[in-house]
C-alpha cells in the first residue's frame, strides 16, 4: 500500500474552562470535546524523493512546518526512524481556517493515523497522541476523537459517552481571533464565570440532550473584545430563536454552534444564518 485517505473531522467544545497560567507558559485546561461530521480529506501517498509536499483544496495552506499537518508528517517520520522518507499530501479542505474547530490539528492528526496506517502500525495510538502534543494542543484530541475529557495542555484525555442523536448547526463570523490574546484577557479576568463541567459529565452518563444543551459554556466568550462579543451573541440568539435546545462558542472562537433534536429547526437556523453569514455548516456528531 502507497496511498491511504484519512477524514479530519472538526471539533466543538460542549465546555471550556481555562483553570490557569503553567510555569511552562501554556494554561490548565478543563474541556469536554466533540467531533462534528464536518471533516478535511487527506490523503498521503509514499513516494522516493525525500521530503513532505502539500497540495491544498479549497483554502491557501502553507506549505511548510508552520503547517501542523507538515509539521506532524515530518515528526512521525523521524519518530520512526525513516527520515528520508519521501510524501506527498493533498488536503481537501471544507473545515474553514482559524475557527476555533481544530481544522488544522484534525489535519494533523489525520496525518499521524495515516502515516501510522501506510508504514504498518509502528506505533501505539497512546505514542500517536505523545507525537501530537508536540504539533499542538489539540492534536492528541484529534487522533482520539469522538466524545472526550481534555485536560492539562489538553493532551490528558479521557473517552466520554456519546452525544446523544442531534443536530449541530456551526456558524463562523467573519472576524480573526488571537488565540494567545484571550489567553492573556482571561489572565486579566480569572474570576469570571465557569462551567459545570461535573453536570455536563452527568448529562452525557445518562444521555439527556437538554441537560448537556444546557450545560453548554465557554469561559472564552466573556473576554472577547465588545464588537465580536455582540457578533457571537447574534448568532447565538438567531440559533436560539430557531429553536437551537443549546448554543456556544467553540475553543477560541470565532465559530458558534446550536445543538438541535429536530432537523426541520437545525435546517432553518442554518438557512436563516445563510442569509448574514458564508460559513454555516450544518452537521452531526461522530
Ligand atoms: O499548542 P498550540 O500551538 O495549539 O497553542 C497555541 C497557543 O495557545 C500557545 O502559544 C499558547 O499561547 C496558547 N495555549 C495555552 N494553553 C494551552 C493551549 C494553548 O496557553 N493549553
Amino acid at each position: 500500500m502507497t496511498c491511504v485517505k484519512e477524514e479530519a473531522y472538526a471539533k466543538i467544545n460542549l465546555t471550556l474552562d481555562v483553570l490557569g497560567l503553567r510555569e511552562d507558559g501554556y494554561h490548565d485546561m478543563d474541556m469536554v470535546m466533540q467531533s462534528v461530521s464536518l471533516s478535511d480529506t487527506v490523503t498521503l501517498t509514499l513516494e522516493e524523493r525525500p521530503g513532505v509536499r502539500v497540495k491544498s483544496l479549497g483554502a491557501d495552506l502553507p506549505q511548510d512546518r508552520s503547517n501542523l499537518a507538515v509539521d506532524a508528517a515530518y515528526r512521525y517520520l523521524e519518530a520512526v526512524g525513516c527520515p528520508k522518507q519521501g510524501l506527498s499530501m493533498t488536503i481537501e479542505k471544507r473545515i474553514p481556517v482559524c475557527a476555533g474547530t481544530a481544522g488544522g490539528s484534525s489535519d494533523a492528526a489525520a496525518v499521524l493515523r495515516g502515516l501510522n496506517r501506510l508504514l504498518g502500525e509502528k506505533l501505539s495510538q497512546e505514542a500517536l497522541m505523545q507525537l501530537g502534543s508536540q504539533v499542538g494542543s489539540d492534536v492528541p484530541y484529534c487522533v482520539l476523537g469522538g466524545t472526550a475529557r481534555a485536560k492539562g495542555r489538553g493532551e490528558v484525555l479521557s473517552s466520554l459517552p456519546s452525544l446523544p442523536p442531534c443536530w449541530i448547526v456551526l456558524c463562523k463570523p467573519d472576524f480573526p481571533i488571537s488565540t494567545p490574546q484571550l489567553f492573556r484577557r482571561i489572565d486579566q479576568y480569572p474570576e469570571g464565570k465557569k462551567p459545570n463541567t461535573k453536570a455536563m459529565l452527568r448529562a452525557l452518563e445518562h444521555g439527556q440532550l437538554p441537560a448537556v444543551a444546557k450545560e453548554l459554556y465557554n469561559v472564552f466568550e466573556a473576554v472577547l473584545p465588545e464588537p465580536q462579543r455582540q457578533e457571537v451573541q447574534n448568532i447565538r440568539r438567531i440559533l436560539s430563536e430557531s429553536g437551537a435546545l443549546g448554543t456556544c462558542m467553540s475553543g477560541t472562537g470565532p465559530t458558534v454552534f446550536g445543538l438541535f433534536d429536530r432537523k426541520d429547526r437545525a435546517e432553518q437556523a442554518a438557512d436563516k444564518l445563510q442569509e448574514a453569514y458564508p460559513e454555516v455548516f450544518f452537521t452531526k456528531a461522530v
